[in-house]
């Protein structure tokens, strides 16, 4: 929830406000005077299991979370295909900015025509950077519906004023890269963050063409600390080298920013998630978690078997 917070705060104090200092305290009531000061209309979401609301229940063979114990904290503990016991963070940022207290997938089939207008998550578990163009084809749909909806020149304006956050990239590490053999065939590890970068640039390029002024890319976490590399590893620490390509992979996110804003002049905002994280792991160096992980394991013949098992673990 913390972690939630100050992503939230981050956002908006990196993307909307000329305010000098940063503020831990903002409170929920600051935030939405904030977004609202800023026309903010809703947030469009790209990216992996960390903000998929369930697309993924409707995609035959993706990954999937609709069991439990995911949810187990939400709605009764009806599981929603989000990949976690409760809440997304950008539910959290939704209800920050005043909308909404979740934010929907835009394949979910109970999604209303107004939901629209809130914003909808186009992100899909397992996915990445290393083929996120295509997905930018539910954009154009969105694009479309909204149009039916309020007409031409307002959904401009919703589109304009929305802000496109973009969560991925673990998954082309640990999946598409360190464990598939394709692309390490292909690329040295600077070659793919390239690569990726590449790819993440022609996309940002689409969605500014579409209508995006306003964009949050969060980076990859210390994805060498996730469970599921130490479950790879076969071990309980996390693995330097992975969180060092993570690291530098975050630096080229931060430069290809810089080089977005300069050349097509979209107002951006990076989220640090790394450093949250990894202070956050620092900081509980004595605090025993306890609870439900997913392992995740993928076989030699590129299958993935996932299951809960009880842990404890000593950050
Ligand atoms: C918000 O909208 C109002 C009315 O259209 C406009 O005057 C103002 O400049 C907008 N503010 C920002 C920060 O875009
Ligand atoms: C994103 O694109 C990939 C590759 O085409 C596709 O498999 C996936 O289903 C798409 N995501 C969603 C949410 O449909």
């Amino acid at each position: 929830m913390r972690v939630v917070m100050t992503m939230v705060v981050l956002v908006l104090v990196l993307l909307m406000a000329a305010m000098p200092i940063f503020s831990q305290a903002m409170d929920i009531h600051q935030m939405r005077q904030i977004a609202a000061k800023n026309n903010v209309t809703c947030i469009l979401v790209f990216g992996d299991s960390s903000v998929d609301p369930g697309n993924n229940n409707r995609i035959p063979l993706a990954p999937k979370s609709n069991f439990p114990p995911y949810g187990k904290d939400l709605f009764r503990g009806h599981p929603t295909g989000r990949f976690t016991n409760g809440r997304l963070a950008t539910d959290f940022i939704a209800e920050a900015f005043g909308y909404t207290n979740i934010i929907r997938g835009f394949l979910d089939s109970n999604m209303e025509k107004v939901d629209l207008l809130h914003g909808v998550s186009f992100a899909s578990a397992g996915s990445g950077y290393d083929e996120l163009t295509t997905n930018l084809s539910y954009l154009r749909h969105y694009k479309i519906h909204l149009r039916e909806l309020v007409g031409e020149v307002k959904a401009e304006e919703i589109i304009r004023n929305a802000i496109f956050v973009i969560s991925m990239g673990t998954n082309d590490f640990l999946q598409n890269y360190f464990t598939e053999t394709t692309r390490r065939k292909q690329f040295t590890v600077d070659q793919y963050q390239n690569y990726l970068i590449s790819s993440m640039f022609r996309a940002v390029k689409a969605m500014h063409y579409l209508g995006a002024r306003r964009l949050a890319i969060v980076g990859v976490p210390p994805f060498g600390c996730m469970p599921i590399v130490e479950t790879l590893d076969d071990e309980s620490q996390c693995d330097d080298e992975y969180n060092q390509v993570a690291f530098s992979f975050n630096s080229k996110i931060k430069q290809t920013l810089v080089t977005l804003k300069a050349t097509l002049g979209i107002q951006n905002a990076y989220i640090d998630i790394y450093s949250v994280i990894a202070s956050a792991i620092k900081k509980t160096q004595d605090i025993r978690f306890q609870g439900d992980v997913e392992r995740v394991l993928w076989d030699g013949a590129g299958r993935i078997r996932r299951y809960m098992q009880r842990y404890e673990y000593v950050c």
